[in-house]
């Protein structure tokens, strides 16, 4: 029987040098689906907004949004550690806000830690979640929820200066608690250098081979959005290609009549239904 992730588990791999996946989900189907595949977490991340809900940013998701989609993975996955993320303004505005928006995600959603984004000024924040039990997973270099102060979506820790921020603010939110670090498109050597300062795991997206682990977005790998490739995302189908062609084909058979044929029609003649129909996947 497979054993479930646990936070202690996860500081163990980093300590043996075993490598983390991590992989976001946002529904019941995908995650029954990765549940099967051997990932240690899974992340509904906020970037439900842009991947599910069809915002521009991730700025618009609400905690509604996050209890819902936390809800329906949970009810897909056994093993892998679940962790949710705390949308813009959950838990910026005070560390009272922040434990009461972390306590719906694992009470209303069933996720076992929830992310947050940015540095030393989320510190309050975290210490208050970490000291209601509830563990916490940091989030720097491009923190979507800032994308307008960025001015975009660019590549962190280039220079002395960043990195030394970066050193910092790892350092700080290693110490209020969190469990692990993601590390969004931070430059490679930074992104080594801060993994080998911090006391937990680091887990990157678009920030190079030296993380304890690697995040990446389902719709990416999976390729669900023809046409769309991002340099830091693994491409390893192309889902939605597909899916565009199966309902060409399921349109064509219904304006055609070949679909429904007798297998698919209750009362039609038996024989008949053992030929192999259109829309027989096998
Ligand atoms: O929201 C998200 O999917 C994330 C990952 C990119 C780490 O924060």
């Amino acid at each position: 029987m497979k054993t479930r992730t646990t936070v202690p588990h996860l500081r163990r791999l980093k300590q043996r040098g075993d490598r983390i996946v991590m992989l976001t989900c946002y529904d019941y189907a995908t995650a029954l689906l990765i549940d099967g595949a051997g990932v240690d977490v899974v992340l509904v991340g906020d970037s439900v907004g842009t991947t599910v809900l069809g915002h521009e940013t991730t700025i618009p998701v609400t905690m509604d949004d996050m209890v819902r989609h936390t809800r329906a993975v949970r009810r897909g996955l056994t093993r892998p550690l679940l962790v949710a993320d705390l949308p813009f303004l959950s838990y910026q505005v005070g560390p009272e806000d922040a434990l009461r928006n972390a306590g719906r995600l694992v009470q209303e959603g069933g996720a076992e830690a929830v992310k947050l984004e940015g540095g030393l000024a989320v510190v309050p924040a975290v210490e208050r979640i970490v000291a209601a039990g509830i563990p916490v997973m940091g989030h720097l270099g491009l923190t979507p929820q800032s994308v307008h102060a960025f001015g975009g979506y660019r590549v962190q820790g280039r220079d002395e200066a960043s990195l030394e921020r970066l050193l910092a603010d790892a350092a700080a939110l290693a110490e209020a608690g969190v469990f692990a670090l993601v590390l969004e498109l931070v430059h490679a050597e930074t992104a080594r250098q801060v993994t080998a300062a911090a006391p937990v795991p680091t887990i990157g997206i678009g920030s190079g081979p030296h993380c304890d682990g690697q995040v990446q977005v389902v719709h990416d790998i999976l390729g669900l959005f023809p046409g769309q490739a991002f340099r830091h995302a693994a491409r390893y189908a192309e889902v939605g290609e597909l899916i565009q062609g199966c309902v060409t084909r399921y349109a064509a058979d219904v304006r055609s009549g070949r679909f429904p044929a007798a297998p698919h029609s209750v009362g039609m003649d038996e024989a008949a239904a053992e030929a192999q129909p259109p829309g027989s996947a096998k």
